[in-house]
């Protein structure tokens, strides 16, 4: 019996992890974000009806999981508190949320500073979400930061007091406008008073979980080429979005992780700036994006779109330890007459099959490719494998082969039932 699995974006994010994980945590007791904050955006779609969620996890939906955001991440109160009633406005009470007290929280000046920083960058900026993450995981690891537990604590005015002076400093100091103290003090002592009914130990609730037989199912998310330590700095998330993210961003121990679902999106896609050696731009990236709907759901901007990179994913597999690949959008790519997937780079005439760590070398890196027959067929409908035309499903055993890992399920089309299992998961 696994007790916890774990789902990872591959690649640059965007993968579909919202829509496996939702389909998993229906045998889930508890559904964990470890990582990241609202930058994320998940698409849930079930019953004819789409839901964007950005921090709160998709297990929220049934009032039998408990949904924890964990310690590791950072959250802004104003769009949880947003989120929390737009969900009770729908019917879902949110009464099976939790939130770590030592969870961070991003606040105004976090947003401010993210803003001016990536203006100061000019065309070497980073493309974030602006949604105040790099800032708040700076004032973490700088122990600056301020946590749930003092958020919704009574010397919150005084920490924010002092800290917002600090922080106006930096703000004026690099051209931004300064926040006003008192008028968000008070809006931020309003939000504390309604969502401090969700702020607990978060690690004991998940340890105590699971030494009593409970199942835990860990969202992650943004993707392995995010991570701040792997992947391809700068031009990265601020947390740890592998495998090793969900330890320390939940208080789970290590010993207790029974499956590492690697999701992986059928081609490539990025949103930001950042080396993107498989990105190609014509015709077929434009239907690609347009009929997958590539815009971020954060930020709305187009994805850049490239073919499936599987150098990449060798190393995101290394990285994270994936015991199963989910593939997502397959049927995006029904109807191409060739599909190319990326099995290796060539730089200054060798061939190298790793993710450089230099970015000038990283840029040079040419695609080698290796091209695929495509499939004309419509798959939206299959309920199994065997039904998938040949090429799909070629396609898919050329995957493992290259990756070394089981394609444990694929994805059909937007709806839950679009999800087929090959292999039970949890
Ligand atoms: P930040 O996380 O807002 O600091 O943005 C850093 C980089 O990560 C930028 O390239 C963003 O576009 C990217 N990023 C952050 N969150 C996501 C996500 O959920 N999906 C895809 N890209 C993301």
């Amino acid at each position: 019996m696994k007790r916890s699995v774990v789902v990872i974006g591959s690649q640059w994010g965007d993968e579909g992890k919202g829509k496996i994980t939702n389909y998993l945590s229906e045998k889930a007791d508890f559904v964990v974000r470890y990582q990241g904050g609202d930058n994320a955006g998940h698409t849930i779609q079930f019953g004819g009806t789409t839901y964007k969620l950005h921090l709160i996890p998709s297990g929220i939906f049934n009032a039998n999981i408990i949904n924890v955001l964990g310690n590791g991440m950072v959250i802004n109160p104003r769009n949880l508190l947003e989120e929390i009633n737009n969900l009770k406005s729908l019917g879902y009470d949110c009464k099976n949320l939790r939130i770590s007290e030592r969870a961070q929280v991003i606040l105004d000046y976090h947003l401010e500073l993210d803003a001016l920083k990536e203006k100061a960058l000019g065309s070497g900026k980073i493309g974030t979400t602006k949604k105040g993450i790099g800032p708040a995981y700076t004032d973490k690891t700088s122990r600056e930061g301020i946590r749930m537990v003092d958020f919704v604590s009574s010397d919150f005015k005084k920490l924010y007091s002092e800290k917002l002076n600090k922080k106006n400093e930096e703000i004026a100091r690099l051209g931004g406008e300064t926040i006003d103290f008192e008028k968000t003090y008070l809006e931020y002592k309003e939000i504390a008073d309604q969502i401090q009914e969700y702020v607990c130990d978060t690690i004991t609730l998940l340890n105590d979980g699971i030494r009593n037989g409970k199942k835990i199912l860990f969202e992650g998310a943004q993707g392995a080429m995010l991570d701040v330590d792997f992947g391809s700095y700068p031009f990265v998330t601020s947390s740890n979005a592998t495998s090793g993210g969900v330890c320390s961003g939940s208080g789970v121990g290590p010993t207790f992780i029974d499956e590492i679902i690697g999701v992986v999106k059928s081609y490539s896609t990025r949103v930001g700036s950042g080396v993107f050696p498989s990105e190609f731009e014509d015709e077929v990236a434009k239907d690609i994006r347009e009929r997958a709907h590539e815009y971020g759901t954060t930020t709305k901007r187009p994805r850049r779109i490239g073919w499936l990179d599987c150098v990449v994913l060798k190393y995101s597999t290394m990285v994270c330890g994936f015991t199963g690949i989910s593939l997502m959008l397959l049927d995006i790519l029904s109807g191409l007459e060739q599909i190319k997937i990326c099995t290796a780079y060539k730089v200054d005439g060798k061939i190298i099959t790793t993710v450089p760590a230099n970015n000038k070398l990283y840029e040079k890196c040419e695609p080698v490719y290796e091209t695929l027959p495509g499939w004309k067929e419509d798959i939206s409908k299959v309920t199994s494998f065997s039904q998938l035309p040949e090429n799909a499903k070629h396609y898919i055993e050329r995957i493992e082969e290259l990756v070394g890992v089981k394609v444990k399920c694929f994805s059909v089309g937007p709806d839950k039932t679009q999800t087929i299992m090959r292999e039970e998961i949890f």
